[in-house]
């Protein structure tokens, strides 16, 4: 069947992006057709029509306008497609079938437009294959210019892959389509792109690097002899190159890196942490990077991220950000300066990233114009610091980069328009040609504002005008009265209803000179754009280098300034193996207390007091503790100053939490199953450098099960030669503190409580020894339980600790079902209160528990 040439030319294409979306520009919309126009239809909510290809054949039909293609992307994309852009490259004739190209795949990783992504965080691509116990990772930020790959080796080599990319929450992964796609996965934000093997072939993936770099063997890139590493970023390599058709000169460089050099965090422990977000909300607010972000630029932002990201453990890396910090935290007007200009630098790592790409806009030169502007300020700063100081040097390295100043200073216009095809973005004196073709535009467009004058004298019509319409071009309107005024020179172009509109020779010949002007100058200024833009690229390196300089400044700014306003002080870096907190405060909770003041408490743990097991009831500052203790020795370990009165950290080189039950009860997993399963890695991995949080564990079982689950843990910490790692345990379970009595190395803490009356008060403050008692039932007290009910229970639990059933050293055992019925259930409401399980239950629960059950007891009453 014969199909109309359009139709086979579309065909074609598409035939060569199956997977994608494929919007086919056609005049002012991008069209798509068939199966793509149903989705699109569907996705972006526009209407489905049709549209014949020849015979009477029609097939369906839906477009979006071309000026709106980002908001239609926007939703491409979260609906999990990718988005080939196919635009006309050649000029229509009317004549021929214009020629038409994919210039770009837009997929979740490669997304460029500045509206689409996150400004203060890196939108990453990522490329792994695993091979028996070794993998290979790359990444990239094409926004950015930041490319990196790695290789890893571990028994456990599914588990260290998945934790790196937990790390980089890529926003796309390719896999090899040959390799099943691993179920760890899952818990990745990543869009998954499944990419064919050969791509991973390591001498196609060698050769791909190679021809990108321009250079016959990786070793300069310190990835010559990982064979995994190679692979991975050779094939995310020709996967850029295949969306981006080739515009990829913004990765000038691939750096090789191994996780070894970072503190290991696991999924679970960046999560339980709260390091960049919330676990309930999901908010930077609340979370670790929510204190710590003062960030003056995007850049720094996203710097700052990374660095909580990727806590170190090379001590002199750490020494020289934290010599930063102090300079910056000792010289206040110094920071209040540095602070103040980096507010005008803007994103300038993205910017020249843009006009790398081919991408930037007319304001993108402005922008970069204006940041690099500031940098000679930033730098004289460093004038007055002692010369080589870690932060003199990071600041004698900026470059302000002149020329390029110089060039866009010339070049551009101060407020240029936002479309380089709307017109006057290139600076009046720039280039002469340019001028000339401005001026004579200018003086045609003069005669023709003074044509209206000189005609109504010439002719005497005093109602005369000049106009303009796109058909006609200009004209000389006369009303219908004043047409026998008309001189002979004038030609009728077109009637109206009450007027005449004419040209003249000499008009016509004008504009002739204005529109012709007109298209050359934004023809011209087209070309010079072009050109600006790529003397500027030309020196990207530089402005990239400076960029990072100066996110580096904006977080160590950052990180003194947060450091000032809560009084942190400069942690005392080891490699002792010891942690000696003093008056340590949680950097979270200690901001966000209203009604009470943060009361600090001291940590201490070394080889000979290796474990911890702190007792206390619910509510009493337990977690706090536990998680105070990971923050300030990650914080320390990403250079920060930390909060505390001092501080000395042995660095760790791997933290562990297991953390609460509540929250996978919400995701609906078994409990106790997730918590054996963390606590079976942390047995796993841990080493007498780790440090490990254990809180509450045992809680998703039965007590009985719980605590000798919990005390067998806590012995294998103890005693295992490779283990000996320093541990926190905080747990409610007070028969644990016998532990201490057995173990040399395990001390017990316990969180000090005050009762006045029959009521008890929380201190918050941790004191040695382990707690005598158990406060569950004053914490139902607290939350208003019914005085009967709380009587009661404390009846109870006399009568199981009389008998006995607490001890578990005595033997393990959980008491037939027979021995419970100590008391006479005859109160429905009573029986269910006892039965909740007030330990795992959040204050809300409580609070809605209670809620319901006066109501009832009310409603009760009434009847
Ligand atoms: N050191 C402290 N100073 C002041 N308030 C604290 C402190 N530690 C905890 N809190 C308060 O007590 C609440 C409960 O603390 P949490 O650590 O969750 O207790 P636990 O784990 O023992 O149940 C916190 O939300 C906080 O408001
Ligand atoms: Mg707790």
């Amino acid at each position: 069947m014969s199909v109309t040439p359009m139709r086979r030319q579309y065909l074609n294409i598409k035939r060569q992006y199956p997977d994608a979306i494929l919007l086919f520009r056609l005049g002012d919309f991008y069209e798509t057709f068939d199966d793509d126009a149903r989705i699109v239809s569907q996705v972006c909510d526009i209407v489905l029509t049709s549209r014949p290809v020849g015979g009477d054949k029609r097939v369906p039909l839906a477009g979006v306008p071309y000026h709106a293609l980002e908001s239609y992307l926007a939703k491409l994309l979260a609906a999990g497609y990718k988005v080939a852009i196919c635009e006309q490259v050649s000029d229509p004739n009317g004549r021929d079938l214009v020629e038409r190209e994919v210039v770009r795949v837009v997929t979740p990783g490669t997304v460029i437009e500045p509206a689409l992504l996150p400004e203060r965080r890196n939108n990453y691509i990522a490329a792994a294959i695993l091979e028996g116990e070794r993998a290979g990772l790359a990444y990239a930020d094409i926004t950015t210019g930041e490319f990196a790959t790695t290789q890893m080796e571990s028994r456990d080599i599914l588990q260290r892959l998945t934790e790196e990319l937990a790390r980089l929450q890529p926003a796309e992964l390719l896999w090899p389509a040959g390799s099943a796609w691993p179920a760890a996965f899952q818990t990745l934000p990543s869009a998954r792109t499944e990419y064919d093997d050969w791509h991973f072939d390591e001498e196609t993936a060698r050769r791909a690097l190679m021809d990108h770099f321009g250079v016959s063997s990786l070793a300069g890139y310190g990835c010559d002899g990982l064979p995994l590493a190679v692979r991975a970023a050779g094939a995310l390599l020709q996967y850029l190159q295949h969306t981006q058709k080739g515009a990829l000169s913004q990765l000038a460089g691939l750096h090789t890196y191994s996780t070894e050099d970072f503190m290991t965090l696991d999924p679970a422990t960046r999560r339980n942490l709260e390091l960049v977000e919330t676990i309930r909300t999901r908010s930077t607010e609340g979370s670790l990077l929510g204190v710590l972000d003062r960030t003056r630029t995007s850049m720094g932002a996203r710097l700052l991220r990374q660095w909580l990201n990727q806590p170190l453990l090379d001590r002199a890396r750490l020494e020289r950000r934290l010599d930063c910090v102090q300079a910056l935290v000792e010289d206040g007007l110094l920071r209040a300066n540095l602070r103040k200009h980096l507010e005008k630098v803007g994103d300038l790592e993205r910017l020249i990233n843009r006009v790398q790409m081919g991408t930037a806009r007319p304001r993108d030169l402005v922008g970069l114009r204006r940041g690099l502007e500031v940098v000679p300020e930033i730098a004289g700063l460093a004038e007055k610091m002692p010369a080589g100081s870690a932060l003199a040097e990071l600041m004698a390295g900026l470059d302000a980069c002149g020329e390029v100043v110089d060039l866009l200073a010339r070049a551009v216009v101060e407020d240029p328009p936002a479309l380089l095809s709307q017109g006057g973005v290139i600076r009046e004196g720039f280039h002469a040609e340019l001028d000339e073709l401005r001026h004579r535009s200018r003086d045609a467009k003069d005669w023709v504002a003074r044509l209206e004058q000189t005609e109504r004298e010439r002719t005497g019509i005093k109602s005369l005008k000049v106009g303009y319409n796109k058909v006609f071009g200009y004209y000389v309107e006369v009303t219908r009265p004043n047409l026998h005024l008309v001189p002979a020179d004038y030609i009728r172009k077109q009637t109206l209803a009450n007027a005449e509109r004419f040209v003249t020779p000499e008009l016509k010949e004008y504009e002739a000179l204005i529109l012709h002007a007109e298209d050359r100058i934004l023809e011209l200024e087209a070309v010079l754009f072009k050109e600006v833009c790529e003397r500027v690229a030309a020196e990207a390196g530089r402005v990239l280098d400076t960029a990072r300089r100066l996110a580096q400044l904006d977080v160590l700014a950052s990180l003194a300034e947060v450091a000032v306003t809560h009084r942190y002080v400069r942690p005392e870096i080891a490699e002792d193996g010891v942690i000696d907190i003093r008056a340590g405060r949680h950097p979270v909770v200690e901001v966000t207390l209203r009604d009470h003041p943060f009361v600090p408490n001291d940590v201490y743990l070394s080889p000979e007091q290796q474990i911890i097991i702190l007792t206390g009831p619910n509510m009493s500052g337990k977690s706090t503790y536990l998680r105070m203790t990971a923050l300030i020795v990650l914080m320390a370990q990403i250079g920060s100053f930390v909060p505390a009165d001092a501080a000395h950290i042995g660095l760790v080189d791997r933290i562990f939490t297991r953390i609460g039950a509540q929250d996978e009860i919400a995701a609906g997993q078994s409990t106790f199953m997730v918590e054996m399963i963390e606590t079976a890695n942390i047995l796993h991995h841990a080493t007498p450098r780790s440090l490990v949080i254990l809180d509450e564990i045992g809680r998703g079982t039965s007590t009985y099960d719980g605590i000798s689950i919990a005390w067998a843990v806590v012995e294998y910490l103890h005693h295992h030669p490779n283990l000996r790692a320093k541990t926190l345990f905080a747990t409610h379970y007070h028969e644990l503190t016998e532990l201490a009595e057995r173990l040399p190395h395990v001390r017990n803490y316990n969180v000090q409580v005050t009762e006045v009356g029959d009521q008890i008060v929380f201190q918050h403050r941790i004191v040695p020894g382990g707690a005598d008692k158990s406060y569950g039932i004053h914490v139902a007290q607290l939350a208003g339980l019914p005085r009967a009910v709380v009587q009661r229970a404390q009846e109870i639990l006399e009568r199981l600790e009389r008998n006995g059933t607490r001890a578990p050293a005595a033997g393990v055992r959980e008491p037939p079902a027979s021995q419970l019925p100590l008391f006479t259930l005859t109160d429905p409401i009573v029986e269910e209160l006892l039965q909740l399980d007030i330990n795992t239950m959040t204050p809300l629960e409580a609070l809605n528990t209670l809620y319901a059950l006066q109501k009832r007891a009310q409603s009760r009453g009434k009847r």
